[in-house]
């Protein structure tokens, strides 16, 4: 597997555009941002909701490849993979000293959510936790994502919404999302769009700051 990883990245080349500034700044604020354990923590509790709505959708994961796409330490692929103990689970990250904590059998993948070095329909199942915030180009991201989803895969996006934009801190280049218009964006590659408002406990009404998009390819 690491051998598959590493023939795929080596097809990618450095960064030129003139967007590779901007991912200059997001990957060194991430790199610094990993020594913040409060509030980029390696662990998520297992009974979290925004962790079972993706293990409940994926279902059986054994034997099956996965993206953690923008995984951070991978905290919530790691659930995933003591639930799935044959499932490959591919954690993709900016920032080398977040992918530091994403140890064996994760397999961390230093790359960017605008331009995976894997080929189409790689992965049975792909995700992305409060990450394509960060993407900048959404509509790349979005893209790419379902790119890389193999026919009849299955896709989880979790993050913010732009109804509820400024109730917290964000940098300068972070994007909440439009619940409509990620569905449409999803919808240009995907079938049985969905999405729903969730909170961290499945008991606890969500307030409407999170969402989770699901779809199938
Ligand atoms: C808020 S953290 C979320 C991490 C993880 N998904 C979680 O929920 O714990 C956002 C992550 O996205 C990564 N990231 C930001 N921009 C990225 C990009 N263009 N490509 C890949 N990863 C990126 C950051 O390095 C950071 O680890």
């Amino acid at each position: 597997m690491l051998d598959f990883l590493q023939k795929l990245l080596r097809r990618g080349g450095s960064p030129r555009s003139p967007r590779a500034v901007a991912l200059s700044e997001i990957r060194s604020s991430f790199e610094a941002a990993a020594g913040d354990e409060q509030h980029f923590p390696s662990t998520i509790d297992p009974r979290i909701y925004h962790v079972q709505l993706i293990a409940r959708y994926f279902g059986d994961m054994n034997s099956r490849l996965a993206l953690d796409a923008g995984s951070g330490k991978g905290r919530f692929a790691r659930v995933l993979q003591d639930l799935n103990p044959q499932a490959r689970i591919v954690t993709l990250d900016l920032a080398l000293a977040m992918l530091a904590h994403a140890k064996a059998p994760l397999l961390p993948c230093c790359g960017t959510l605008t331009q995976y070095p894997f080929p189409d329909h790689t992965f049975d199942f792909v995700y992305a936790t409060e990450s394509l915030e960060h993407a900048v180009d959404i509509e790349r991201a979005v893209a790419e994502l379902t790119r890389v989803l193999k026919p009849g895969g299955k896709l989880v996006i979790i993050d913010k919404n732009i109804e509820h934009w400024g109730r917290l801190e964000t940098p300068h280049w972070e994007t909440w999302f439009d619940r409509r218009n990620m569905e449409a964006l999803l919808a240009r590659q995907c079938r049985h769009v969905s999405s729903d408002f969730i909170s961290y406990w499945e008991d606890v009404p969500p307030d409407g700051l999170f969402l989770a998009w699901k779809a199938e390819k």
